[in-house]
């Protein structure tokens, strides 16, 4: 039979990317793109788009049905710093629209799922360093603590109902195409844009706030192989942890500072600091290696250079 994916989210950082490539592998049509705002351009001209807020479940079930749908990839969320702003609006989006698409799986309507976890299930008392798949969580924000309890009822409804789930924990992520929106990783998506713009930038995090990151090529890669490896390869159903490479803002600014000679950084931490200070700075993701075969390709300055020429092109500066 073939496949019918739903992208719930499709007009976010990752939603953007994700939905291109699963049009290539799956064919225009095939990928149904929905979000509760328009998608990018290429996105709304390559495919169907539709409408849909994640929490109403009724219109959810509506599409699935038109479509035939057999994945959903669910994505819409409320990252972390916007998330410590809207606590009680943050719980109900990431939750209910995650029980909506389990119940779905359950109810045999669609055949497998894909959610985003995230390093914020991790938190003060985690090892910080390389740290590893099975540990210490005890995540103090209101976005890792949906992302922690999301990734216990993914087990669940996998173990209890036979749920088809497969999830990574990314890290920051960094891309080009399209706009972050309210994580705490941000900070090194804007930095390219303000060098190219303006050649400074002021970061809302230190200079020595170390975090894992991943280039999103590298994401949309892990993501695609988790989805399409056969299912007894995906032994924990909870979520993987998968790993790019570590940096912190001096880093970044080194870096941007070889193509940029005359850029400058400047610091000024704010409440987003004291969420970056819980996560972890390195990651262990062996398990994801061995389970379902994830490697990495981009470091820092593979991913400042691609960064720097395509965002040179889109911003039209020399
Ligand atoms: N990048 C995300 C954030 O900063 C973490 O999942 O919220």
């Amino acid at each position: 039979m073939k496949e019918t994916v739903l992208v719930i989210g499709a007009s976010g950082q990752i939603g953007t990317e994700l939905v291109m490539r699963l049009r290539e592998i799956y064919g225009d049509s095939h990928v149904i793109a929905s979000d509760i705002k328009d998608a990018a351009e290429v996105v709304m001209q390559s495919g169907p788009f539709e409408n849909l807020d994640a929490m109403d479940g009724s219109r959810l079930t509506e599409i699935v049905k038109q479509y035939k749908v057999t994945q959903v990839y669910l994505l819409a969320a409320m990252l972390s710093a916007t998330a410590e702003q809207h606590r009680d609006f943050a719980w109900k989006l990431n939750m209910e629209s995650l029980f909506h698409v389990l119940n779905l799986a359950k109810d045999g309507i669609i055949k497998k799922v894909y959610w985003p976890s995230s390093i914020a299930v991790f938190g003060p008392t985690t090892p910080r360093q390389n740290t590893p798949q099975f540990t210490v969580m005890e995540p103090d924000t209101v976005y890792g603590i949906s992302k922690q309890a999301g990734e216990r009822w993914c087990e669940y409804y996998n173990k209890k109902f036979n749920v088809d789930v497969r999830s990574i924990r990314y890290p920051g992520l960094i891309g080009w195409k399209a706009a972050p929106g309210g994580g705490t990783t941000d900070y090194a998506v804007h930095i390219y844009h303000e060098a190219l713009k303006h050649g400074k930038y002021e970061s809302f995090l230190g200079p020595e706030t170390t975090l894992p990151m991943m280039y999103m090529p590298d994401a949309i890669r892990a993501t695609v192989d988790l989805m399409e490896t056969a299912s007894e390869n995906v032994k924990i159903r909870s979520s993987y942890n998968v790993a790019g490479f570590s940096f912190n803002p001096e880093d970044i600014a080194a870096e941007v500072k070889k193509h940029i000679p005359e850029f400058e950084i400047s610091y000024a931490p704010d409440y987003r600091q004291q969420i970056a200070n819980s996560w972890p700075q390195s990651i262990d993701d062996s398990h994801a290696r061995s389970d379902w075969g994830w490697a990495h390709q981009y470091d820092l300055a593979d991913m400042t250079n691609d960064m720097l020429l395509n965002l040179r092109k889109q911003l039209q500066v020399s």
